[in-house]
C-alpha cells in the first residue's frame, strides 16, 4: 500500500511537534506533502518558525512550510504561552532555522493541492485553530469534495474543556472556523481530550524518549519535561496529555483508538460555553452524524509507537 499524502496543519506548540515528528519518522505510511502554519498556541511568526525548526531536527528541510491566516476569521486571537511558553517550544535550546518559509500561502497551498492530486487521495491533519482549513474552503468549496478525510485534534466532550470550563483551546481559539469544518460534509475524525486525557507522558514514557540517546529524543523528553509542570500541576496527574500525536497515530494504527460515529455541533454564540463541541454522543437527537468522535486510546502501544518512529529520525 502506498504512503497515504497528507497535509498538517498546526500552530506548533510541543505536542505538535512530536506530531510532526511521527509522521517524518513514518515514510512507510506518511507522505507529508507540506506543513501549514496557523497562529493559535503562539502567534504565527512564532509557529511558522517551530514548524521549520521541527523539520530540521528530522533532517527534512524538503518539506515545505507555509504560513496562513495570522487571525481567527472572526475574533481576536488567543494564544496559550501559559502552557507552551514564550516560544511556543519553550524546553530546550533551539537552533534558528535556516530553511526557507514558501512564498505561497498556507491557504493557497491547501486550495492548490487538492485540486492537482486526485479527489479523495489527500487527508487534512489540523492540530491547531481550524483557520486556515475553513479559510481554504470557504474560498475554494470545489475542493471540500476532494478531501478523502480530516483527522483533527480538538474538542472534548466527557472532558469538557481546558481553556474555558467549557472548551477545548483548538475550537474555542476560532469557533465559527470549526462549525464551517463541523459542518462541510467532509468525512471527519476527532481526537479530543476524552481520548487525550488518556494518554498522559508519565515517567516510563519520558524515560523512552531520553534514553533512544538521540538529538530528537533528548529534545523531546525536554519538551516534556517543559510543558508536563503546567498539566500536572492543574490535573494532578503523573503526566501530561500529550495531545497532537494522536491525529497521526490514527492514520498509522487507527486500531488504537476506539469512539462512536455521532453529531457534533460546536457552540459559537454563548459566552459561557462558546467553542464547546456539543457531542450526541448517547444519539438523543435525529441530527445528522458528522464526526467519529473518539474516546479511548491504547496508551501504551501509542507510547510505544511515537518512541519507536522518533528513534528512526
Ligand atoms: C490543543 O491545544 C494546544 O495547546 C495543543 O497543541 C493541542 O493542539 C490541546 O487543547
Ligand atoms: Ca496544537
Amino acid at each position: 500500500m502506498s504512503a497515504r499524502k497528507i497535509i498538517i496543519d498546526t500552530d506548533p506548540g510541543q505536542d505538535d511537534a512530536v506530531a510532526i515528528l511521527l509522521a517524518l519518522g513514518s515514510p512507510d505510511e506518511i507522505e507529508v506533502l507540506g506543513i501549514t502554519a496557523v497562529a493559535g498556541n503562539v502567534p504565527l511568526p512564532l509557529t511558522e518558525r517551530n514548524a521549520r525548526i521541527v523539520c530540521e531536527l528530522a533532517g527534512r528541510r524538503d518539506i515545505p512550510v507555509f504560513a496562513g491566516c495570522e487571525a481567527p476569521l472572526k475574533r481576536k486571537l488567543v494564544t496559550a504561552e501559559h502552557v507552551h511558553g514564550k516560544t511556543g517550544l519553550d524546553g530546550p535550546q533551539l537552533p534558528d532555522p535556516t530553511m526557507p518559509l514558501q512564498d505561497t500561502h498556507a491557504v493557497d497551498f491547501i486550495i492548490e493541492t487538492l485540486r492537482r492530486e486526485a479527489p479523495g487521495t489527500v487527508t487534512l491533519c489540523p492540530i491547531g485553530p481550524l483557520t486556515n482549513i475553513a479559510t481554504a474552503f470557504e474560498r475554494a468549496p470545489d475542493i471540500v469534495e476532494r478531501v478523502e478525510e480530516i483527522v483533527l485534534m480538538g474538542g472534548a466532550y466527557f472532558e469538557v474543556g481546558n481553556i474555558t470550563p467549557a472548551a477545548e483551546f483548538n475550537i474555542y481559539v476560532d469557533p465559527e472556523a470549526a462549525e464551517i469544518v463541523f459542518k462541510s460534509g467532509v468525512r471527519l475524525t476527532v481526537m479530543p481530550l476524552d481520548v487525550t486525557h488518556k494518554a498522559l507522558t508519565t515517567a516510563p514514557h519520558v524515560a523512552g524518549f531520553r534514553a533512544m540517546g538521540t538529538e530528537v529524543g533528548r529534545m523531546v523528553a525536554e519538551w516534556t519535561d517543559f510543558f508536563e509542570r503546567f498539566d500536572k500541576e492543574k490535573y494532578g496527574s503523573a503526566g501530561a496529555p500529550l495531545h497532537d500525536p494522536c491525529v497521526i497515530a490514527y492514520l498509522i494504527a487507527p486500531g488504537m483508538f476506539t469512539g462512536r460515529h455521532v453529531n457534533v455541533e460546536i457552540e459559537t454564540t454563548s459566552e459561557l460555553t462558546l467553542g464547546m463541541t456539543v457531542a450526541d454522543w448517547w444519539g438523543v437527537t435525529d441530527r445528522p452524524r458528522n464526526a467519529m468522535f473518539m474516546g479511548g486510546i491504547d496508551a501504551d502501544a501509542y507510547f510505544a509507537l511515537i518512541t519507536e518512529r522518533l528513534a528512526r529520525l
